[in-house]
């Protein structure tokens, strides 16, 4: 299975959640774009039991993790964290530590054990009940673990005014895998693969519209599979097909997809939508076709360029983007360099690279973990360089070219500047006007690093100022 990821660059003007609740609530939520939106789930849910965010640990009645269990480094992340609150003045008195996410369901009541600190341990298919489980703990003091991983996720009513962000949302439209990839914790975690409903998904997009959100991303673990067991069998590009039907919506993305599911003439299909945006996240993990079996990726080297040359046959100029993992159990320098090969082949827009860590009861830790830790870092750096390099030739080339970005508000390391992405999904910094945050504007890109375009508002007559 794949994971969901980009990178943030912008200093997100965080919306007043309107919960006028007189208990406070502290949320941390840590890896991916699930948990992102899963945390504003769970603040949805919790706001109708009376809790309003806080940004101060100390003062919270309820102190919220939201767990990632992808590698080992997430967990400890959690773990220091959760060891602050064992320290008298982080703790509000009698207030109820839960932990929910992956880290939460994997490890689930031995949780309880290994941290006195915690009250309630949520699964991934109960988040939703926190309320009730809240306020359980509180008032009969039991510890307690909710983690049925059997149950269905239940549909959710979203209401729009509880995201971070105005002008962009994720929607969820499956959770879980069905594949089983041997590294991966994940379907151990969320279970496998549902698919929700066409109509919820439209009703959901549409409401995010109509309260200002520009930009949706579709969440799912393996997101262009989704609706397979949907009456029907509808596919994303039919979803994507009628939410480009939403005339307030903008740009429609998807993350994480598989390079096996782009099928019946996917690239075709969306090719031609209005909102469609031509960047897309499909993991290799791998260059070489053994490295790829013992992964159980279900695809080998020559089929994932057969998907990279369809995509590109239809839609010149899409940017793709992949993960991938180094110090696999038996990776040789060999086989490493064939993962460099394809990176410097496919040229990617972006790279996610990450060092292999065996995670407790998957397929994977039935080999030898035999990758010095210090030969995974020399292999790491060794494949962000060479994206790095790519991705800079690929930006400085920008230079001179007007893009449409799509303005999310103020640059993160620079508070006089804007900062957007452009339908590719590269970020630009440039300057303008605060008004302008929420639309699409034509920038002219003037320099470039590898991670950020540089440009000045263009006064282009082709690139309306809309909406
Ligand atoms: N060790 C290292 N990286 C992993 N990933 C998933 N599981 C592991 C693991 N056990 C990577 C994959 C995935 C990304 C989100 O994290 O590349 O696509
Ligand atoms: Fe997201 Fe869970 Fe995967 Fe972490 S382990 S990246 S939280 S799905």
């Amino acid at each position: 299975m794949d994971e969901l990821q980009t990178q943030e660059d912008v200093r997100a003007t965080p919306r007043s959640i309107p919960a006028p609740g007189d208990k406070l609530v502290y949320l941390e939520t840590f890896g991916c774009q699930m948990n992102k939106l899963d945390s504003e789930l769970a603040l949805q849910a919790l706001a109708t039991s009376g809790y309003r965010p806080t940004e101060k640990m100390g003062d919270a009645d309820l102190v919220l993790f939201n767990t990632c269990s992808v590698r080992e480094h997430a967990e400890d992340k959690v773990d220091s964290r959760l060891g602050l609150l064992g320290i008298k003045k982080n703790k509000k008195p009698g207030s109820v530590v839960a932990l929910m996410g992956c880290m939460a369901q994997r490890e689930g009541r031995a949780l309880l054990h290994r941290q006195p600190v915690v009250d309630l341990v949520v699964g991934t298919k109960e988040f939703l009940e926190l309320p009730r489980l809240v306020e359980e703990a509180r008032t009969t003091g039991r510890r307690r673990c909710a983690d049925d991983l059997d149950r269905e996720f239940t549909e959710y009513a979203r209401d729009p005014r509880f995201r971070t962000d105005p002008h962009r949302a994720y929607v969820s439209i499956m959770r879980g895998c069905d594949l089983d990839c041997t590294y991966c914790i994940v379907p151990t975690t969320r279970g496998p693969e549902q698919s929700r409903a066409l109509e919820e998904i439209v009703r959901e997009c549409r409401a995010l519209a109509r309260d200002g959100v520009k930009e949706i991303t579709l969440l799912g673990q393996t997101v262009n599979s989704w609706g397979k067991q949907l009456p029907g069998a509808p596919d994303l590009a039919d979803l994507l097909a009628r939410l480009d039907e939403i005339p307030e919506l903008l740009r429609v993305r998807f993350i994480t997809s598989h390079p096996n599911f782009f099928r019946n003439r996917f690239w075709e299909r969306v090719s031609g939508l209005r909102t469609f945006c031509p960047y897309i996240h499909v993991p290799a993990q791998h260059g070489n076709d053994r490295v790829l079996k013992r992964m159980h990726r279900l695809y080998t080297v020559e089929k994932y360029l057969d998907v990279v040359a369809e995509a590109r046959a239809t839609i010149p100029g899409i940017a793709l983007a992949s993960d991938w993992i180094v110090g696999f159990p038996g990776e040789t320098e060999a086989e490493l360099e064939q993962s460099l090969a394809l990176l410097e082949r496919v040229r990617f827009a972006t790279s996610y690279v990450f060092k292999y860590s065996p995670r407790p009861g998957t397929p994977a830790t039935r080999l030898e973990d035999d990758v010095p830790e210090k030969e995974k870092d020399r292999r790491c750096t060794l494949l962000v360089r060479a994206q790095e390099k790519i991705s800079l030739e690929q930006n400085k080339s920008a230079r001179g070219q007007v893009f449409e970005v799509l303005v999310e508000g103020v640059s993160k390391k620079n508070e006089t500047k804007l900062s957007g992405r452009t339908r590719d999904n590269r970020i630009c910094v440039f300057t303008g006007a605060r008004e302008l945050e929420g639309r699409l504007v034509g920038v002219r890109v003037l320099d470039a690093t590898a991670h950020t375009l540089y440009g000045e508002l263009a006064t282009s007559r082709s690139l309306p100022l809309v909406p």
